[in-house]
């Protein structure tokens, strides 16, 4: 695990970019982290990361929203998602290892994220643009990513 601090949105994007540079295709990133932590603005970079310039918002209603860059990508969003019944019912295990899966809210779906998935968590600090990113998943590439 390590960590980084971003003390603006888009250094929050560029780090999404920068994670975007190491990523094979398939990973499961589960994001963590309250209500304006800067999930979706992470998201938004790894995207740009893959070539994917615009479009990319909170997938609040749509469950999962997809797009195509260098990898496929599907951004979830599991705010409204509690159970396991749920999550088959929306298809989320037909998705694993077809594209990068990103996860916002991963902490409704815990028990069902892949033993090695890549697991980010978002805090916020005292100065308000300011977040602490916990990075679990991907030391080998910490030196290219900090
Ligand atoms: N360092 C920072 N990194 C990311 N966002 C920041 C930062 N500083 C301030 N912000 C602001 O915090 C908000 C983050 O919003 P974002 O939609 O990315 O959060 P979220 O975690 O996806 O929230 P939600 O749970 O509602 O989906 C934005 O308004 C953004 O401008
Ligand atoms: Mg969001």
């Amino acid at each position: 695990m390590f960590k980084v601090v971003t003390k603006s949105t888009a250094e929050t994007e560029a780090l999404g970019e920068r994670i975007a540079a190491v990523l094979s295709g398939n990973e499961e990133i589960a994001l963590f982290g309250d209500l304006g932590a800067g999930k979706t603005a992470f998201t938004r970079g790894v995207c740009r990361g893959l070539g994917i310039l615009d479009g990319v918002s909170s997938p609040t209603f749509a469950l999962v929203n997809a797009y195509r860059g260098k990898y496929q990508v599907y951004h979830f969003d599991m705010y409204r998602i509690t159970s396991v019944d749920d999550l088959f019912s929306v298809g989320f295990y037909d998705y694993l290892d077809t594209g990068i899966l990103i996860i916002e809210w991963s902490e409704n779906i815990e028990s069902e994220l892949e033993d090695d998935a890549v697991r980010i968590r978002i805090l916020k600090s005292d100065d308000e643009n300011e977040r602490v990113f916990m990075i679990e998943g991907l030391d080998d590439y910490a030196d290219t990513i900090c």
